[in-house]
């Protein structure tokens, strides 16, 4: 059914006004002022603002890590996600060596297809760049449209790739229009000091943090960053942590190479100190890279304000403290690492960044939304609210607070590591291509009814321009 948006104040990455909003076959049809159409179910937004759907670029549903499968799966996730604003996740396809992608790629298509109730793409992990990999890059890219592939340097002797498997990678992806990420942590310094730390009898939640010093994150980062330059690639950096590698992604930016960073709202809110709870209340906070010192949170207010940080992803990758996280009572190796915050990304950012004047309200809806669906060949189908774009919409009331709590979050996990958090902003409605999934704070949406996305290439949009100019069409 058609619909109009009446009375709000409608907000994208590059402005902010009152208009009205005709959503017809899914799809943003006009926006104008007085628009009126007599089959239309009309919403009235008076004082939310109307933004457009969240896009969360970094999630981990049911997905084996740890010993363990994470809690929550593409069902109980996106409805979480949902009701955060977010009507679009990308989430990480694991693959096995040996393995072809198309092989991970349809096994993560089983786990969603029935059960994500938003919008959805994968990012592909490259775990040995062997030849069949290689080759089967563009046949993914062209083929499933999943034009993002994730190398972890981290994780030693489990997700872990070597430098060799990184630059191939991103040379690969340089010709056929991917866009490479990278987990950045030295992870075989780190199995030292983790084994170090276990020999000497330091098994305690905090020692993961310990284990995992800032120093590797920066290493690791300036060491993909260097690498891209010398392929003449592209990278995205997901879950940045540390000043020291903000600085890194900064100098390469400086520079002119096309480096990007994600951030998520755990490390703008949360520090080490969490880790260092009695009775193992710690490992509600054990995920990598760690949390770090407070005096980070700073450093990524300034990143994000300025640029150097691009995007907010959730790192979604949520373990029951109850008969998960304990897997590692007695040796913090064993804690499943990961947090859940796929529902409070949104929030979190708009209490902690507008509403507490670190950032603008149209860099907030750039961070959330936008600038994924530039990097990740969304856009401007997602990302923005203009005619022809999907009608992914979120009607916010930014005066509403919250307490962020266990009892009230729509995950399956049994913990919230935000427990206690005022927050203040919440998405009221959300729409996923003109259809309900959260009317009036109540979830309405259909497991199932959300589509598997196939993505545009990196910058695709830019290359054809560069190309015409060349022809001169
Ligand atoms: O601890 C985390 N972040 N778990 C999820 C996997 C990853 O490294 O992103
Ligand atoms: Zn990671
Ligand atoms: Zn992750």
């Amino acid at each position: 059914m058609k619909k109009i948006i009446k009375n709000g104040m409608i907000v994208t990455a590059t402005d902010t006004y009152q208009a009205d909003i005709l959503i017809e076959n899914e799809k943003v049809k006009a926006i104008g002022q007085g628009l009126s159409d007599v089959y239309a179910e009309v919403i009235d937004a008076s004082g939310l603002y109307v933004f457009p759907g969240g896009i969360d670029p970094h999630t981990h549903m049911e997905m084996p890590f740890g010993g363990t499968v994470t809690k929550d799966d593409f069902e109980t996730g996106t409805m979480a996600a949902a009701h955060g604003g977010t009507t679009t996740i990308i989430d990480f396809c694991l693959t096995e060596k040996g393995k072809t992608l198309k092989n991970a790629l349809s096994t993560w298509h089983q786990k969603s297809k029935d059960k994500s109730v938003i919008d959805y793409g994968f990012h592909l992990q490259i775990v040995e760049a062997n030849e069949s990999v290689l080759e089967e890059i563009p046949v993914v890219i062209e083929e499933e449209g999943v034009t993002s592939f994730k190398v972890f340097m981290a994780y030693k002797n489990v997700l872990q790739a070597d430098d060799e498997t990184l630059y191939q990678t991103l040379t690969t992806a340089k010709k056929h229009g991917g866009l490479v990420m990278v987990h950045a942590e030295n992870g075989d310094v780190i199995e030292h000091l983790t084994k170090e730390a276990l020999r000497n009898g330091n098994t305690e939640p905090i020692y993961h943090a310990l284990t995992r010093p800032p120093e590797l994150e920066g290493e690791a980062t300036g060491r993909a960053a260097k690498l891209t330059a010398l392929a003449d690639s592209q990278l995205y950096v997901v879950h940045v942590t540390c000043k020291e590698a903000v600085e890194q992604i900064a100098e390469a930016r400086s520079k002119g190479f096309n480096v990007f960073g994600e951030t998520c709202p755990q490390y703008l809110v949360l520090d080490q100190s969490y880790l260092d709870q009695p009775d193992f209340e710690g490992a509600k906070y054990v995920w990598s890279p760690p949390l770090r010192d407070k005096s980070n949170q700073e450093v990524f207010w300034n990143a994000l304000k300025s640029g150097q940080l691009q995007t907010i992803g959730s790192d979604h990758c949520s373990f029951d403290f109850d008969g998960q996280k304990d897997l590692g009572k007695g040796d913090f190796t064993k804690i499943p690492n990961g947090g859940p915050f796929v529902e409070d990304r949104f929030s979190v950012l708009f209490s902690e960044g507008v509403k507490k004047g670190r950032i603008s309200i149209n860099q907030f809806v750039d961070m959330v939304s936008t600038q994924s669906a530039k990097l990740f060949g969304l856009f401007p189908r997602k990302g923005t609210i203009a005619p022809g774009a999907d009608a992914d919409i979120v009607l916010f009331d930014p005066n509403a607070e919250r307490t962020i709590s266990v009892d009230t979050h729509h995950l399956a996990v049994d913990y919230s590591a935000l427990e206690g958090m005022k927050v203040t902003g919440e998405p009221v409605t959300v729409l996923s291509r003109g259809e309900y999934v959260v009317k009036d704070k109540e979830f309405v949406g259909k497991p199932g009814a959300g589509k598997f996305l196939k993505r545009e290439k990196y910058n695709s949009d830019a290359l054809q321009r560069q190309e015409e100019t060349a022809t001169g069409r």
